[in-house]
Protein backbone atom coordinates (compact mmCIF):
# COMPACT_ATOMS: atom_id res chain seq x y z
CA UNK A 1 0.00 0.00 0.00
CA UNK A 2 1.10 3.17 -0.85
CA UNK A 3 2.27 5.65 1.70
CA UNK A 4 0.70 8.61 2.82
CA UNK A 5 2.92 12.07 3.57
CA UNK A 6 1.19 15.37 3.97
CA UNK A 7 3.67 17.98 3.72
CA UNK A 8 2.49 21.35 6.34
CA UNK A 9 4.44 24.43 5.09
CA UNK A 10 3.60 27.89 4.27
CA UNK A 11 6.39 28.51 1.45
CA UNK A 12 5.39 27.20 -1.87
CA UNK A 13 8.49 26.84 -2.84
CA UNK A 14 9.21 23.90 -0.25
CA UNK A 15 6.09 22.61 -0.76
CA UNK A 16 6.27 22.04 -4.38
CA UNK A 17 9.99 20.98 -4.10
CA UNK A 18 9.09 18.62 -1.11
CA UNK A 19 6.08 17.27 -3.07
CA UNK A 20 7.76 16.26 -6.18
CA UNK A 21 11.05 15.14 -4.57
CA UNK A 22 8.47 12.59 -2.43
CA UNK A 23 6.58 11.44 -5.30
CA UNK A 24 9.09 10.26 -7.13
CA UNK A 25 10.19 8.19 -4.24
CA UNK A 26 6.87 6.15 -4.35
CA UNK A 27 5.32 8.19 -2.13
CA UNK A 28 1.03 9.99 -2.03
CA UNK A 29 1.74 13.58 -1.41
CA UNK A 30 -0.77 16.10 -0.30
CA UNK A 31 0.09 19.72 0.96
CA UNK A 32 -1.29 22.61 2.83
CA UNK A 33 -0.20 26.04 3.30
CA UNK A 34 -1.81 26.42 7.09
CA UNK A 35 -2.20 24.58 10.03
CA UNK A 36 -5.91 24.69 9.26
CA UNK A 37 -6.02 23.33 6.36
CA UNK A 38 -3.54 20.73 7.29
CA UNK A 39 -5.79 19.59 10.47
CA UNK A 40 -8.70 19.45 7.52
CA UNK A 41 -6.66 17.14 5.69
CA UNK A 42 -5.75 14.81 8.58
CA UNK A 43 -9.06 14.79 9.82
CA UNK A 44 -10.87 13.88 5.99
CA UNK A 45 -7.92 11.58 5.26
CA UNK A 46 -5.23 10.35 7.62
CA UNK A 47 -1.82 9.98 6.45
CA UNK A 48 0.79 8.07 7.82
CA UNK A 49 3.18 11.06 7.86
CA UNK A 50 3.26 14.88 8.40
CA UNK A 51 6.08 16.58 7.35
CA UNK A 52 5.21 19.72 9.75
CA UNK A 53 6.28 23.69 9.41
CA UNK A 54 6.69 25.70 12.95
CA UNK A 55 6.60 28.35 11.95
CA UNK A 56 2.95 29.20 10.06
CA UNK A 57 1.17 32.09 10.10
CA UNK A 58 -2.02 32.02 12.63
CA UNK A 59 -1.81 28.02 14.36
CA UNK A 60 1.86 27.30 14.79
CA UNK A 61 2.67 23.89 13.57
CA UNK A 62 3.37 23.00 17.71
CA UNK A 63 -0.47 23.95 18.15
CA UNK A 64 -1.51 21.85 15.85
CA UNK A 65 0.56 19.03 17.11
CA UNK A 66 -0.69 19.31 20.60
CA UNK A 67 -4.35 19.50 18.85
CA UNK A 68 -3.47 16.12 17.15
CA UNK A 69 -2.91 13.45 19.85
CA UNK A 70 -0.55 11.95 17.35
CA UNK A 71 0.44 8.92 18.97
CA UNK A 72 -3.20 7.88 19.54
CA UNK A 73 -3.52 8.25 15.45
CA UNK A 74 -0.84 6.16 14.78
CA UNK A 75 0.71 9.13 12.61
CA UNK A 76 4.02 10.36 12.52
CA UNK A 77 5.08 13.80 12.49
CA UNK A 78 8.59 15.02 11.64
CA UNK A 79 8.95 18.77 12.28
CA UNK A 80 10.55 20.85 10.53
CA UNK A 81 12.14 23.82 12.77
CA UNK A 82 14.50 26.97 11.84
CA UNK A 83 17.63 26.64 12.26
CA UNK A 84 18.82 26.59 15.82
CA UNK A 85 15.24 26.27 17.53
CA UNK A 86 16.18 23.90 20.03
CA UNK A 87 14.13 24.53 22.23
CA UNK A 88 10.59 24.04 19.94
CA UNK A 89 11.89 20.65 18.57
CA UNK A 90 12.30 19.54 21.98
CA UNK A 91 8.71 20.92 22.88
CA UNK A 92 7.78 18.98 19.40
CA UNK A 93 9.29 15.66 20.41
CA UNK A 94 7.24 15.75 23.98
CA UNK A 95 4.00 16.54 22.45
CA UNK A 96 4.38 13.31 20.10
CA UNK A 97 6.67 14.12 17.18
CA UNK A 98 8.75 11.63 16.07
CA UNK A 99 11.89 13.29 14.83
CA UNK A 100 12.67 17.11 13.78
CA UNK A 101 14.29 18.37 10.55
CA UNK A 102 16.07 21.88 11.04
CA UNK A 103 16.15 24.47 7.76
CA UNK A 104 17.70 24.47 5.95
CA UNK A 105 17.57 20.88 5.33
CA UNK A 106 18.73 18.75 2.19
CA UNK A 107 16.38 16.25 0.14
CA UNK A 108 18.92 13.11 1.04
CA UNK A 109 18.20 13.73 4.57
CA UNK A 110 14.92 14.50 4.65
CA UNK A 111 14.16 10.85 3.10
CA UNK A 112 16.31 9.31 5.06
CA UNK A 113 14.38 10.93 7.99
CA UNK A 114 10.72 9.77 6.59
CA UNK A 115 12.05 6.67 5.37
CA UNK A 116 13.01 5.80 9.58
CA UNK A 117 9.72 7.24 10.60
CA UNK A 118 7.20 5.66 8.32
CA UNK A 119 9.25 2.16 9.71
CA UNK A 120 9.19 2.69 13.31
CA UNK A 121 5.31 3.98 12.50
CA UNK A 122 4.39 0.27 10.93
CA UNK A 123 6.41 -1.04 13.87
CA UNK A 124 4.49 0.63 16.96
CA UNK A 125 1.08 -0.38 14.72
CA UNK A 126 2.17 -4.06 14.41
CA UNK A 127 2.89 -4.05 17.98
CA UNK A 128 -0.43 -2.34 18.81
CA UNK A 129 -2.20 -4.97 16.71
CA UNK A 130 -0.63 -7.92 18.10
CA UNK A 131 -1.12 -6.76 21.74
CA UNK A 132 -4.99 -5.86 20.66
CA UNK A 133 -5.40 -8.99 18.56
CA UNK A 134 -3.59 -10.95 22.18
CA UNK A 135 -5.71 -9.08 24.22
CA UNK A 136 -8.45 -10.26 22.78
CA UNK A 137 -9.11 -13.09 20.83
CA UNK A 138 -11.66 -16.21 22.20
CA UNK A 139 -9.55 -17.46 25.02
CA UNK A 140 -9.61 -14.28 26.77
CA UNK A 141 -13.18 -14.81 27.40
CA UNK A 142 -12.87 -16.65 31.03
CA UNK A 143 -15.57 -19.44 31.58
CA UNK A 144 -15.40 -23.10 31.03
CA UNK A 145 -19.24 -24.03 32.22
CA UNK A 146 -21.57 -25.76 29.16
CA UNK A 147 -23.35 -21.82 28.63
CA UNK A 148 -19.76 -20.37 27.69
CA UNK A 149 -18.61 -23.00 26.24
CA UNK A 150 -21.22 -23.02 23.80
CA UNK A 151 -21.16 -19.24 23.19
CA UNK A 152 -17.36 -19.52 22.66
CA UNK A 153 -17.45 -22.21 20.42
CA UNK A 154 -20.44 -20.01 18.09
CA UNK A 155 -18.04 -17.06 18.02
CA UNK A 156 -15.61 -19.43 16.20
CA UNK A 157 -18.32 -20.33 14.16
CA UNK A 158 -19.58 -16.81 13.36
CA UNK A 159 -15.57 -15.75 12.79
CA UNK A 160 -14.97 -17.76 10.05
CA UNK A 161 -18.44 -16.95 8.11
CA UNK A 162 -17.51 -13.42 6.62
CA UNK A 163 -20.19 -11.26 6.45
CA UNK A 164 -22.53 -12.22 9.49
CA UNK A 165 -24.81 -9.55 10.95
CA UNK A 166 -24.13 -10.07 14.65
CA UNK A 167 -26.43 -9.19 17.61
CA UNK A 168 -25.02 -9.51 21.42
CA UNK A 169 -27.81 -9.14 23.82
CA UNK A 170 -27.26 -9.89 27.64
CA UNK A 171 -27.52 -8.30 30.83
CA UNK A 172 -25.30 -5.22 31.79
CA UNK A 173 -21.55 -6.37 32.58
CA UNK A 174 -21.93 -9.72 30.79
CA UNK A 175 -19.30 -9.46 28.38
CA UNK A 176 -20.69 -7.63 25.17
CA UNK A 177 -17.93 -5.97 24.56
CA UNK A 178 -15.54 -8.32 25.10
CA UNK A 179 -17.31 -11.37 22.57
CA UNK A 180 -17.20 -8.50 19.94
CA UNK A 181 -13.68 -8.07 19.82
CA UNK A 182 -12.92 -11.37 20.31
CA UNK A 183 -15.15 -11.76 17.17
CA UNK A 184 -13.50 -9.22 15.28
CA UNK A 185 -10.15 -10.73 16.17
CA UNK A 186 -10.75 -14.46 15.64
CA UNK A 187 -11.99 -13.18 12.17
CA UNK A 188 -10.32 -12.68 9.00
CA UNK A 189 -10.51 -9.03 9.18
CA UNK A 190 -8.78 -8.89 12.19
CA UNK A 191 -5.50 -6.57 10.71
CA UNK A 192 -8.65 -4.29 9.81
CA UNK A 193 -10.39 -2.05 12.08
CA UNK A 194 -12.38 -2.38 14.75
CA UNK A 195 -14.89 0.43 15.58
CA UNK A 196 -16.53 1.42 18.25
CA UNK A 197 -19.40 3.58 18.88
CA UNK A 198 -22.06 4.06 22.03
CA UNK A 199 -25.62 4.94 20.31
CA UNK A 200 -26.34 5.81 23.76
CA UNK A 201 -24.06 8.53 24.55
CA UNK A 202 -24.50 10.82 21.25
CA UNK A 203 -27.55 12.93 19.96
CA UNK A 204 -29.03 11.38 16.77
CA UNK A 205 -27.20 14.14 15.08
CA UNK A 206 -24.31 13.99 16.19
CA UNK A 207 -24.48 9.42 16.05
CA UNK A 208 -25.31 10.02 12.33
CA UNK A 209 -22.04 12.41 11.29
CA UNK A 210 -19.99 10.03 13.33
CA UNK A 211 -21.48 6.75 11.42
CA UNK A 212 -21.98 8.03 8.05
CA UNK A 213 -19.60 10.89 8.26
CA UNK A 214 -20.15 14.20 6.48
CA UNK A 215 -19.16 17.16 3.40
CA UNK A 216 -18.09 20.05 4.37
CA UNK A 217 -20.77 22.17 5.48
CA UNK A 218 -23.66 19.78 5.77
CA UNK A 219 -23.87 21.97 9.43
CA UNK A 220 -22.86 24.60 11.39
CA UNK A 221 -20.00 23.07 12.62
CA UNK A 222 -19.09 21.10 9.84
CA UNK A 223 -16.13 22.91 9.16
CA UNK A 224 -14.10 20.28 6.78
CA UNK A 225 -15.64 17.19 5.45
CA UNK A 226 -15.27 13.76 7.50
CA UNK A 227 -15.31 9.98 6.82
CA UNK A 228 -17.61 8.06 9.16
CA UNK A 229 -17.29 4.71 11.02
CA UNK A 230 -18.74 2.84 8.58
CA UNK A 231 -15.76 4.39 5.83
CA UNK A 232 -13.13 3.73 8.52
CA UNK A 233 -13.63 0.50 9.90
CA UNK A 234 -13.97 -0.86 5.74
CA UNK A 235 -12.42 -3.96 5.76
CA UNK A 236 -13.00 -4.34 9.58
CA UNK A 237 -15.84 -4.53 11.66
CA UNK A 238 -18.16 -1.67 13.05
CA UNK A 239 -19.63 -2.45 17.17
CA UNK A 240 -23.00 -0.59 17.60
CA UNK A 241 -22.74 -0.31 21.61
CA UNK A 242 -25.83 0.12 23.12
CA UNK A 243 -28.13 -0.37 20.27
CA UNK A 244 -31.48 -0.48 22.06
CA UNK A 245 -31.10 3.08 22.62
CA UNK A 246 -30.89 4.28 19.45
CA UNK A 247 -33.15 6.68 18.71
CA UNK A 248 -36.33 5.79 15.67
CA UNK A 249 -35.13 8.14 13.43
CA UNK A 250 -31.41 7.15 13.25
CA UNK A 251 -33.06 3.31 13.76
CA UNK A 252 -34.50 4.27 10.13
CA UNK A 253 -31.61 5.50 8.36
CA UNK A 254 -29.27 2.36 9.28
CA UNK A 255 -31.95 0.23 8.17
CA UNK A 256 -32.05 1.85 4.84
CA UNK A 257 -28.49 1.40 5.33
CA UNK A 258 -28.72 -2.24 5.64
CA UNK A 259 -31.14 -2.88 2.99
CA UNK A 260 -29.58 -0.68 -0.32
CA UNK A 261 -25.97 -1.74 1.29
CA UNK A 262 -24.87 1.78 0.28
CA UNK A 263 -25.41 5.08 2.49
CA UNK A 264 -24.83 9.12 1.51
CA UNK A 265 -22.47 11.17 3.96
CA UNK A 266 -24.40 13.68 5.78
CA UNK A 267 -25.00 16.68 3.15
CA UNK A 268 -23.27 14.52 0.98
CA UNK A 269 -24.70 12.98 -2.70
CA UNK A 270 -22.75 10.02 -3.62
CA UNK A 271 -23.39 6.85 -2.85
CA UNK A 272 -20.50 4.90 -0.50
CA UNK A 273 -20.30 1.59 -0.37
CA UNK A 274 -18.33 -0.67 2.22
CA UNK A 275 -17.51 -3.77 3.19
CA UNK A 276 -17.75 -4.00 7.02
CA UNK A 277 -19.24 -6.71 9.55
CA UNK A 278 -21.89 -4.89 11.71
CA UNK A 279 -22.05 -6.24 15.11
CA UNK A 280 -24.40 -4.30 17.36
CA UNK A 281 -25.38 -5.31 21.33
CA UNK A 282 -27.94 -4.37 23.65
CA UNK A 283 -28.43 -5.40 27.66
CA UNK A 284 -32.44 -4.03 26.90
CA UNK A 285 -34.70 -6.52 26.16
CA UNK A 286 -35.10 -5.42 22.38
CA UNK A 287 -38.47 -7.57 22.14
CA UNK A 288 -39.85 -5.87 24.60
CA UNK A 289 -39.13 -2.37 23.13
CA UNK A 290 -40.07 -3.63 19.81
CA UNK A 291 -43.76 -4.66 21.64
CA UNK A 292 -43.60 -1.02 23.47
CA UNK A 293 -42.98 0.76 19.97
CA UNK A 294 -39.57 1.49 20.83
CA UNK A 295 -37.43 -0.40 18.28
CA UNK A 296 -37.85 -1.53 14.84
CA UNK A 297 -39.15 -5.03 14.16
CA UNK A 298 -37.68 -5.02 10.61
CA UNK A 299 -33.99 -3.66 11.81
CA UNK A 300 -34.09 -5.90 14.78
CA UNK A 301 -34.48 -9.03 12.55
CA UNK A 302 -31.54 -7.08 10.17
CA UNK A 303 -29.12 -6.77 13.00
CA UNK A 304 -29.97 -10.02 14.49
CA UNK A 305 -28.85 -12.56 11.51
CA UNK A 306 -27.32 -14.59 14.24
CA UNK A 307 -27.88 -13.63 18.21
CA UNK A 308 -25.25 -14.35 20.81
CA UNK A 309 -27.13 -14.08 24.09
CA UNK A 310 -24.49 -14.08 27.34
CA UNK A 311 -26.10 -15.78 30.30
CA UNK A 312 -26.15 -13.70 33.10
CA UNK A 313 -22.54 -14.55 35.77
CA UNK A 314 -25.64 -16.02 38.32
CA UNK A 315 -26.52 -18.91 35.79
CA UNK A 316 -23.02 -19.91 34.80
CA UNK A 317 -22.32 -22.03 38.15
CA UNK A 318 -18.94 -22.54 39.31
CA UNK A 319 -17.51 -19.92 36.29
CA UNK A 320 -17.97 -17.64 39.35
CA UNK A 321 -14.91 -19.04 41.27
CA UNK A 322 -13.17 -19.52 37.75
CA UNK A 323 -13.42 -15.77 37.01
CA UNK A 324 -12.65 -14.49 40.55
CA UNK A 325 -9.73 -17.06 40.30
CA UNK A 326 -8.30 -15.16 36.86
CA UNK A 327 -8.90 -11.77 38.54
CA UNK A 328 -6.83 -12.42 41.02
CA UNK A 329 -4.60 -13.41 38.71
CA UNK A 330 -4.85 -10.36 36.55
CA UNK A 331 -4.53 -7.57 39.67
CA UNK A 332 -1.66 -9.81 41.31
CA UNK A 333 0.09 -9.01 38.11
CA UNK A 334 -1.06 -5.36 38.17
CA UNK A 335 -0.83 -4.34 41.54
CA UNK A 336 2.47 -6.25 42.43
CA UNK A 337 0.32 -8.69 45.19
CA UNK A 338 0.76 -12.53 45.81
CA UNK A 339 -2.73 -13.17 46.77
CA UNK A 340 -3.05 -17.00 46.60
CA UNK A 341 -6.70 -17.29 47.01
CA UNK A 342 -10.21 -17.60 48.07
CA UNK A 343 -11.17 -18.84 51.18
CA UNK A 344 -13.87 -21.68 51.40
CA UNK A 345 -16.06 -19.78 53.34
CA UNK A 346 -15.52 -16.58 51.11
CA UNK A 347 -16.11 -18.98 47.42
CA UNK A 348 -19.92 -19.71 48.96
CA UNK A 349 -20.40 -16.34 49.43
CA UNK A 350 -19.34 -15.50 45.57
CA UNK A 351 -21.24 -18.56 44.54
CA UNK A 352 -24.29 -17.38 45.95
CA UNK A 353 -24.49 -13.86 45.40
CA UNK A 354 -26.99 -12.83 42.75
CA UNK A 355 -24.28 -10.75 40.47
CA UNK A 356 -26.86 -7.67 39.43
CA UNK A 357 -23.91 -6.11 38.05
CA UNK A 358 -21.99 -9.83 36.49
CA UNK A 359 -18.63 -9.77 35.22
CA UNK A 360 -17.66 -6.32 35.57
CA UNK A 361 -19.31 -6.27 39.58
CA UNK A 362 -17.27 -9.97 39.84
CA UNK A 363 -14.09 -7.92 38.88
CA UNK A 364 -14.91 -4.62 41.08
CA UNK A 365 -15.38 -6.77 44.11
CA UNK A 366 -12.09 -8.81 43.44
CA UNK A 367 -10.32 -5.98 42.91
CA UNK A 368 -11.52 -4.13 45.70
CA UNK A 369 -10.47 -6.85 47.95
CA UNK A 370 -7.18 -7.07 46.80
CA UNK A 371 -6.69 -3.09 47.79
CA UNK A 372 -7.01 -4.64 51.69
CA UNK A 373 -3.87 -6.42 53.37
CA UNK A 374 -4.55 -9.90 52.56
CA UNK A 375 -2.35 -12.21 54.14
CA UNK A 376 -2.29 -15.04 51.13
CA UNK A 377 -6.39 -15.71 51.11
CA UNK A 378 -9.35 -13.91 50.33
CA UNK A 379 -11.68 -13.89 53.37
CA UNK A 380 -15.02 -13.08 54.10
CA UNK A 381 -14.43 -9.85 55.61
CA UNK A 382 -12.57 -8.97 52.74
CA UNK A 383 -15.54 -8.61 50.58
CA UNK A 384 -17.71 -5.47 50.34
CA UNK A 385 -20.93 -5.47 52.43
CA UNK A 386 -23.22 -5.75 49.73
CA UNK A 387 -21.90 -8.98 49.18
CA UNK A 388 -22.28 -10.02 52.25
CA UNK A 389 -25.80 -8.55 52.46
CA UNK A 390 -26.58 -10.75 49.62
CA UNK A 391 -25.56 -13.94 51.00
CA UNK A 392 -28.63 -15.36 52.82
CA UNK A 393 -31.14 -13.67 50.30
CA UNK A 394 -29.91 -15.75 47.47
CA UNK A 395 -27.68 -18.61 49.06
CA UNK A 396 -29.42 -20.97 47.04
CA UNK A 397 -28.67 -23.75 49.33
CA UNK A 398 -30.11 -22.03 51.97
CA UNK A 399 -33.19 -21.02 50.44
CA UNK A 400 -36.04 -22.13 52.82
CA UNK A 401 -39.69 -21.88 50.90
CA UNK A 402 -41.65 -18.80 51.82
CA UNK A 403 -45.84 -18.96 51.66
CA UNK A 404 -47.14 -16.15 50.23
CA UNK A 405 -50.26 -16.61 51.44
CA UNK A 406 -51.91 -13.52 52.85
CA UNK A 407 -50.11 -11.79 50.54
CA UNK A 408 -52.19 -9.06 48.62
CA UNK A 409 -50.15 -7.51 45.61
CA UNK A 410 -51.98 -4.19 44.84
CA UNK A 411 -53.49 -3.37 41.17
CA UNK A 412 -50.92 -0.28 41.61
CA UNK A 413 -47.92 -2.50 42.12
CA UNK A 414 -45.99 -3.18 45.41
CA UNK A 415 -42.05 -2.71 44.91
CA UNK A 416 -39.62 -4.90 46.86
CA UNK A 417 -38.13 -2.14 48.66
CA UNK A 418 -42.47 -1.60 50.55
CA UNK A 419 -41.98 -5.72 50.96
CA UNK A 420 -38.44 -5.02 53.04
CA UNK A 421 -39.98 -2.14 55.09
CA UNK A 422 -42.79 -4.04 55.94
CA UNK A 423 -40.49 -7.61 56.64
CA UNK A 424 -37.99 -5.57 58.82
CA UNK A 425 -40.99 -4.28 61.02
CA UNK A 426 -42.37 -7.70 61.16
CA UNK A 427 -39.06 -8.97 62.64
CA UNK A 428 -39.21 -6.40 64.91
CA UNK A 429 -42.36 -6.99 65.71
CA UNK A 430 -41.71 -10.55 66.63
CA UNK A 431 -38.65 -9.74 68.45
CA UNK A 432 -40.17 -7.49 70.69
CA UNK A 433 -37.91 -4.71 69.43
CA UNK A 434 -34.69 -6.84 70.24
CA UNK A 435 -32.54 -5.75 66.77
CA UNK A 436 -30.03 -8.47 67.71
CA UNK A 437 -32.74 -10.85 67.54
CA UNK A 438 -34.53 -9.32 64.56
CA UNK A 439 -31.86 -9.12 62.35
CA UNK A 440 -31.65 -12.73 63.00
CA UNK A 441 -34.57 -13.82 62.06
CA UNK A 442 -34.18 -11.94 58.43
CA UNK A 443 -30.94 -13.81 58.73
CA UNK A 444 -29.05 -10.27 57.82
CA UNK A 445 -25.78 -8.97 59.53
CA UNK A 446 -26.90 -6.49 62.72
CA UNK A 447 -24.83 -3.66 60.81
CA UNK A 448 -27.18 -4.42 57.81
CA UNK A 449 -30.56 -4.66 59.57
CA UNK A 450 -29.92 -1.83 61.36
CA UNK A 451 -28.52 0.07 57.93
CA UNK A 452 -32.31 -1.01 56.11
CA UNK A 453 -33.66 0.64 59.98
CA UNK A 454 -32.45 3.92 59.19
CA UNK A 455 -33.72 3.66 55.03
CA UNK A 456 -37.18 2.79 56.93
CA UNK A 457 -37.01 5.81 58.99
CA UNK A 458 -37.43 3.34 62.06
CA UNK A 459 -34.48 4.84 63.81
N1 LIG B 1 -15.93 -14.00 30.38
C1 LIG B 1 -15.12 -13.00 30.76
N2 LIG B 1 -13.82 -13.24 31.00
C2 LIG B 1 -12.98 -12.27 31.39
N3 LIG B 1 -13.35 -11.00 31.58
C3 LIG B 1 -14.63 -10.68 31.37
C4 LIG B 1 -15.59 -11.66 30.94
N4 LIG B 1 -16.78 -11.06 30.77
C5 LIG B 1 -16.60 -9.77 31.10
N5 LIG B 1 -15.30 -9.53 31.45
C6 LIG B 1 -14.75 -8.24 31.91
O1 LIG B 1 -15.80 -7.57 32.61
C7 LIG B 1 -15.85 -6.19 32.25
C8 LIG B 1 -17.19 -5.87 31.62
O2 LIG B 1 -17.28 -6.47 30.35
P1 LIG B 1 -17.91 -5.73 29.08
O3 LIG B 1 -17.58 -4.28 29.11
O4 LIG B 1 -17.55 -6.50 27.87
O5 LIG B 1 -19.45 -5.93 29.45
P2 LIG B 1 -20.75 -5.39 28.70
O6 LIG B 1 -21.68 -6.54 28.59
O7 LIG B 1 -20.35 -4.70 27.44
O8 LIG B 1 -21.33 -4.36 29.77
P3 LIG B 1 -22.37 -3.12 29.54
O9 LIG B 1 -23.69 -3.69 29.17
O10 LIG B 1 -22.41 -2.47 30.89
O11 LIG B 1 -21.78 -2.26 28.49
C9 LIG B 1 -14.68 -5.95 31.35
O12 LIG B 1 -13.60 -5.52 32.14
C10 LIG B 1 -14.40 -7.32 30.75
O13 LIG B 1 -13.07 -7.45 30.36
MG1 LIG C 1 -20.58 -2.64 26.95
Amino acid sequence: MTQKILVVDDEKLIRWTLEQHLVKEGYEVASAESAEKGLALINEDPPDLVLLDNRLPEMTGLELLEKLNVQERGIMVIMITAYGMVETAVKAMKHGAYDYISKPFNLEEITFVIKKALEAGSLRTQVKQLRQEFSSKVDTIIGESDEMMKVKNLILKIAKSDATTVLIQGESGTGKELVAKALHYSSARADQPFMAINCAALPVTLLESELMGHEKGAFTDAKTSKKGLFELADGGTVFLDEIGDMDMSMQAKLLRMLEEKTFKRVGGVKDIKVNVRLVSATNQELLKAMREGGFRKDLYYRLQVVPIYLPALRDRGQDVLVLARHFIEYFNKECHKNVLGISKEAEQILLSHHWPGNVRELKNVIERAMILDIDSEILPEHLSPDILEGRPATSASSLTPVSLEGLVIPDSGLSIEDVENALVRKALDMANGNQTRAAQLLKMPRDAFRRRMKRFGII
